[in-house]
């Protein structure tokens, strides 16, 4: 995390190899070893469709290890931010989700992170929740790489155009992150860049910003069925976010960057 770096802070950055979150005893030496102030949860099983399949896995590694990790950071007295998502609500509003809006997710996956941000409220009543959405970077897969991958070898591509949501740069949800520890932020706090679209939309400015002549079709979520249902509706907003004077680009400019810069070599 390029971010914590720069605020001159130390980052200990565990594996899944080095602390699997079910392993509740390795989970617990990993965080007593490194004495953080701040654990940042963001490992998951992120599969949202594999949920569906993998429900035990699923609550096994978000849920219960999401319990694990933070019982480890209350002893060890450290604070613990978890990283939530948007796909804890249903998506069946049409203005943005304030973070006091009922939890009402439509799949397995949400279902996992809407239990774990109940249950870990309850352990540690001082924990940051950040909710964030449509994750991009470098280092993974990616919406953005995908459609660059794609783009290269077809003519045209069919995006779903009846989901909506706010796009978000990993390097400015790290930098927001960073900010909310030093913030000392506790409750459900909104992190994502600021405007929203459909992936038929990010996918149309992802074709132009690089200057490719793929078309791109809008198409319906009933026309590509997935296992796991999605809400049509997940813009988060921003509100909680500017309570600690933080503010977040647009997604447009934020794709511009990802565009333009080269992966940071991990630490
Ligand atoms: N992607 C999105 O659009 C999105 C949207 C909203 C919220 N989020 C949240 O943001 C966070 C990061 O998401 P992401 O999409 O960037 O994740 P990702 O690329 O799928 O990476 C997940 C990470 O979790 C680790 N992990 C998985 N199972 C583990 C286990 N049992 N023990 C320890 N580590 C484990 C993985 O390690 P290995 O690779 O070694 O398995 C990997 O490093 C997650 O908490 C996710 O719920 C993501």
């Amino acid at each position: 995390m390029p971010a914590l770096h720069q605020a001159g802070d130390h980052l200990t950055a565990p594996t899944s190899k080095d602390a699997d979150l079910r392993d509740h005893t390795g989970v617990r030496n990993a965080i007593r070893e490194s004495r953080p102030d701040w654990v940042i949860l963001s490992a998951a099983y992120t599969d949202v469709d594999g949920c569906e399949s993998h429900r035990e896995l699923a609550f096994a590694v978000n849920f219960q290890g999401a319990i694990n990790v933070t019982e480890a950071a209350r002893d060890a007295g450290a604070r613990l931010l978890f990283v939530s998502t948007d796909y804890v609500f249903d998506g069946n509003k049409r203005l943005p989700y304030e973070t006091g809006d009922l939890r009402n997710p439509t799949g397995v996956y949400g279902e996992t992170k809407a239990r774990a941000e109940e249950k870990l409220l309850e352990i540690l009543p001082e924990v940051c929740i950040a909710r964030t959405s449509w994750l991009f970077g470098h280092g993974g897969k990616c919406f953005p790489a995908t459609i660059l991958k794609l783009a290269s070898t077809r003519p045209g591509l069919s995006v779903v155009n009846d989901q909506r949501g706010s796009p978000t740069f990993t390097r400015d949800l790290a930098s927001a992150i960073v900010q909310l520890c030093h913030a000392s932020a506790r409750g459900i706090v909104h992190v994502t860049n600021s405007g929203d679209c459909t992936w038929y939309d990010f996918a149309t400015e992802i074709v132009r910003e690089s200057g490719l002549a793929t078309t791109v079709k809008p198409v319906t979520t009933a026309e590509f069925p997935r296992p796991a249902k999605r809400p049509a509706y997940s813009v988060l907003s921003a509100e909680s976010l500017h309570a600690y004077d933080i503010r977040m680009p647009a997604w447009q400019d934020a794709l511009r960057r990802y565009l333009q810069s080269p992966p940071v070599a991990q630490p």
